[in-house]
């Protein structure tokens, strides 16, 4: 079966850079901390710069950096033209898309638009200010129901657990209205029926657009619009969908993947559309992937991420099945593909893929679906994380890899609790541990303090192994995670052709594609050893075995 899509490479001129574009994420607090604080920072990015240019990545995706207290990672945003100045100044960033533009990076940030945090000044007007005024109307304010308005809205989780509405104190001291959140409490969803909300996010994506920035990661881009007329449904009324998807194919859910989101990305793709390149955008949708096109359409935001193969076993079955309808898709949409193994809100995929299937983290826990121990086989999951990277390094669209799985970095298991700073754990006590586990400071050299991330202890603590794992360990070390990596997105670079793949073999054991210009891609998923086809092979995940495939590996062969 042939997916295409009818972009040729020749269209892959500057306005289409993000097409195939490799992209490293990076966690700002976690990545390099250069003035010692124990958080990473803005001139700690700009100081690896030769490093990101080592990878032969096209462009670096930063999450949130502005002001914030940190209650969801820096996702509760204080300000949203400004950076942390825990983590910088505006020079800094300057500085740093100077840097990076320099080394042929292209700078992608993160929009964070359908919540601010209760610091924004926004917000602590709103709060200042009387029910039903003009700085109420910018948040979602309800009364309580009952006799005293005491009790919340409606009976709705927010998503870290606990409930979705937080009563607020009034000015003159009384218990008052109530403000809806879906995720932490410090993050008061926007009110995006108020057109002085939409106006100051056109100023934002301008703002930064002006300053150089290439394109935008937009946060649970489906969750903006939302239907609260009353009486609101209850929460054995709302329709519940699959795993890691909200809203129906319908658009009827009261507040995820609403039609009417697509009104603020048509006027957000005009804005885009201002600069040359037009500054591109790529959605956070957990929708249906049958509505993920619409986030995904030119006159939209123009990408949107797939987070199907995040979701599988490493299982050929099912990475075919999802290779190809995403190909299908996105062709259909006028996008290209995204494809994605690892982020700073999921467990690692070296780890993830050292499980037995079904396996997953329950409060301190590895656990089985069933509630026994699951082992974590951390060497299997490395070499099934690199057959995958490599097998993602080969498909048409976009690459979106999470700084540290270059080294192979494992997920932390065992942070202690009083070290834990994810919401999603403080608001579900000894059920979930959250995402801290990805978050980690990087490891940068074997020894010295905070193994290179910086001069001071790192905000999350950092275990012994680290040092295996560490850059300086793997640097010019042949076979290295790092090294691996590398080359193959310096071959990807040279080797990219038309959004096109060809299966040669898709059964159980074998996914073997070939791209239009004859790059083959092959990834051994059984267990016996795989004939290679004939030609000369560029790299391997691993060490092949008398010249055939073992088991979870991959190879490219031209
Ligand atoms: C998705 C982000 O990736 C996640 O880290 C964050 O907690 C939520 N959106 C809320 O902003």
């Amino acid at each position: 079966m042939n997916s295409s899509n009818d972009v040729s490479l020749d269209d892959c001129n500057e306005a289409n850079w993000w097409r195939q574009a490799a992209v490293y994420q990076i966690y700002p607090r976690s990545f390099a901390d250069a003035n010692g604080d124990g958080l990473g920072d803005i001139k700690g990015i700009t100081s690896r710069v030769p490093y990101l240019k080592s990878l032969s990545i096209d462009a670096v995706w930063l999450s949130p950096f502005y002001p914030s207290s940190l209650a969801d990672g820096g996702y509760d945003v204080d300000d949203y033209r400004n950076v942390d100045p825990k983590l910088g100044t505006l020079a800094d960033f300057d500085e740093m898309a100077t840097a990076l533009h320099a080394a042929g990076i292209k700078l992608v940030v993160d929009i964070v638009p359908n919540h601010s945090s209760d610091r924004h000044e926004w917000f602590k007007e709103a709060l200042a200010s009387p029910k039903g005024s003009a700085a109420r109307e910018r948040y979602i304010f309800r009364d309580g129901l009952g006799e005293n308005g005491d009790l919340p809205p409606s009976d709705w989780d927010s998503k870290f657990g606990g409930p979705a509405w937080e009563r607020i104190t009034e000015p003159d001291g009384t218990p008052g209205q109530w403000y809806l959140h879906i995720f932490a409490k410090e993050q008061p969803d926007f009110n995006w029926d108020n057109p002085e909300v939409r106006d100051d996010f056109l100023k934002t994506l301008r703002f930064w657009s002006d300053r150089g920035v290439d394109g935008f990661r937009i946060d649970v881009a489906h969750a903006l619009m939302k239907d609260l007329s009353e009486p609101l449904p209850s929460k054995t009324e709302l329709p519940v969908e699959g795993t890691g998807v909200d809203g129906l194919v319908d658009g009827s859910h009261p507040f995820w993947d609403r039609d009417e989101v697509h009104e603020i990305y048509a006027d957000w793709r005009k804005v885009f559309n201002e600069y040359t390149p037009p500054r591109a955008a790529v959605a956070e949708a957990w929708v249906h992937a049958d509505r993920r096109a619409r986030y995904a359409s030119p006159q939209g935001l123009g990408q949107a991420f797939n987070f199907d193969l995040l979701q599988a076993d490493f299982d050929a079955a099912q990475f075919r099945t999802i290779i190809t309808k995403n190909l299908a898709e996105a062709a259909a949409s006028g996008a290209s593909s995204t494809w994605v193994f690892s982020n700073h809100d999921v467990i690692r995929h070296a780890t993830r893929y050292g499980l037995p299937a079904g396996g997953g983290r329950h409060g301190q826990e590895w656990l089985l679906d069933g509630g026994s121990p699951a082992a974590v086989d951390a060497e299997l999951g490395l070499r099934r994380a690199r057959a995958a990277s490599l097998l993602m390094f080969a498909l048409p669209g976009s690459a979106y890899l999470y700084q540290g799985e270059e080294l192979g970095l494992q997920e932390v298991g065992d942070i202690v609790d009083s070290e834990r700073q994810d919401p999603a754990f403080f608001r579900n006590p000894g059920i979930e541990v959250g995402r801290d586990g990805c978050r980690v400071p990087l490891p940068w050299t074997a020894e010295g303090s905070a193994f290179g991330f910086g001069a001071g202890r790192a905000h999350l603590p950092q275990p012994e192994w680290f040092a295996g794992y560490a850059v300086d360990a793997q640097n010019n070390v042949p076979g290295s995670t790092l090294e691996l990596y590398r080359e193959a997105l310096l071959y990807r670079r040279h080797l990219l052709t038309e959004e096109q793949l060809t299966w040669v073999r898709a059964d159980d054991a074998v996914l073997h594609f070939v791209r239009p210009n004859g790059w083959q891609s092959v990834t051994n998923f059984g267990s016996g050893l795989v004939e290679l086809p004939v030609g000369i092979v560029l790299i391997s995940s691993g060490p092949l075995d008398g010249g055939k495939l073992p088991a979870n590996t991959t190879a490219w062969i031209v």
